[in-house]
């Protein structure tokens, strides 16, 4: 029997990633939003890409749960997305409250679900999707950290003339400005990059990462990045569905790891079948740790806001 994923939001980010899901060819996926024959739409379209693309995988699109219920994993990219002059920070409150409705759906129907987080500002939404869930803190998760990890590869395999499947990077932190790329675990074919470029040259690069969201933003106008999110939730979803026990940056929820107390933050995770099964606790220098509490402390901000404004409409 095949798995079953739902991704709940139609647009750009969730169409794109059923796209990659039913390339795959073993998930049977459902899309849901709330614009009426929109993910319909799209998923008979996707649906009748199969006897091309040698996938036999059912794709299903609604406006309700029903169809959802008992999947393994839900992906939540339900939300408004980030236009010029916007933050992630900006979308908070809106997609705070759609993400809390769709969340309290998706458990009804899939109560032993993985749910993997993507709406921004996505430290902040994976938070309140696990509060809003009651599911314990490993079937929850959190990407970013491969999207932005996938940039700072790309930035560094670009400036070396390598293949991007030599670099290996870590970004720790939250999905901002602050986010932390760990220049010191960084390697191109396994030598650290220290050796191999000079640290203005690196430095420019972790900078263009912090601003990578932003880039694509400003290129595109009327919407933000896609095809890279996609990938990076399906491998994510992969890890998950093949229990290949992937070593990912995610964001987690930390009880105690790296010194941080009950927020989530972008984490190395090992991802499996149980979702987020380890925190992989690295050990920091000063200057990382400090940058790792000064990110986590902007994540900490958006969930007080978001608490009081819950307080306040309750
Ligand atoms: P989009 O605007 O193309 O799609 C969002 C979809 O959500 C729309 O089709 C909308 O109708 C739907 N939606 C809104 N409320 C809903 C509800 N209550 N139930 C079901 N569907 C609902 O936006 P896009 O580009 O797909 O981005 C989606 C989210 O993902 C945004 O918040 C964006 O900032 C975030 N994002 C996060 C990334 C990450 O690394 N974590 C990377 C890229 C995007
Ligand atoms: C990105 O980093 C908007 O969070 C999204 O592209």
């Amino acid at each position: 029997m095949r798995s079953k994923v739902t991704v709940v939001g139609a647009g750009n980010v969730g169409a794109t990633a059923v796209q990659r899901i039913h390339q795959l060819g073993y998930a049977d996926t459902v899309l849901v939003d709330v614009v009426e024959d929109l993910p319909q739409g799209k998923a008979l379209d996707m649906l009748e890409s199969g006897p091309v693309i040698g996938s036999d995988a059912m794709v299903t699109g609604s406006n309700d749960y029903e169809a959802t219920a008992d999947s393994d994993v839900v992906v939540i990219t339900a939300g408004i997305a980030r236009r010029p002059g916007m933050s992630r920070d900006d979308l908070l409150l809106t997609n705070m409250n759609i993400t809390s409705a769709v969340t309290e759906q998706v458990v009804k129907y899939s109560p032993n679900c993985i749910i993997l987080a993507v709406t921004n500002p996505l430290d902040a939404m994976c938070q309140n999707i696990l509060e809003s869930s009651g599911f314990p803190r490993n079937r929850v998760l959190g990407m970013a950290g491969v999207l932005d990890t996938a940039r700072f590869r790309t930035f560094i395999a670009q400036e070396m003339n390598v293949s991007v499947e030599d670099v290996q990077a870590y970004v720790l932190g939250g999905h901002g400005d602050d986010m932390v790329p760990l220049v010191r675990y960084t390697t191109v074919g396994g030598i650290p990059i220290s050796e191999l470029l000079p640290a203005e040259t690196v430095d420019a690069l972790v900078e263009r990462t912090r601003q990578g969201g932003g880039e694509i933003v400003a290129l595109l106008k009327a919407g933000s990045a896609y095809y890279a999110p996609s990938a990076s939730i399906t491998q994510m979803v992969e890890a998950i569905l093949l229990d290949k026990k992937r070593i990912l940056p995610g964001c987690a929820y930390l009880e105690g790891e790296f010194g941080i107390n009950g927020l989530c933050v972008g984490v190395p995770v090992k991802v499996g079948t149980g979702g987020m099964e380890q925190v992989i606790e690295i050990k920091l220098t000063d200057a990382e740790q400090k940058a790792l509490e000064a990110s986590a402390a902007s994540v900490q901000e958006l969930v007080d806001v978001m608490r009081n404004s819950k307080a306040e409409n309750s």
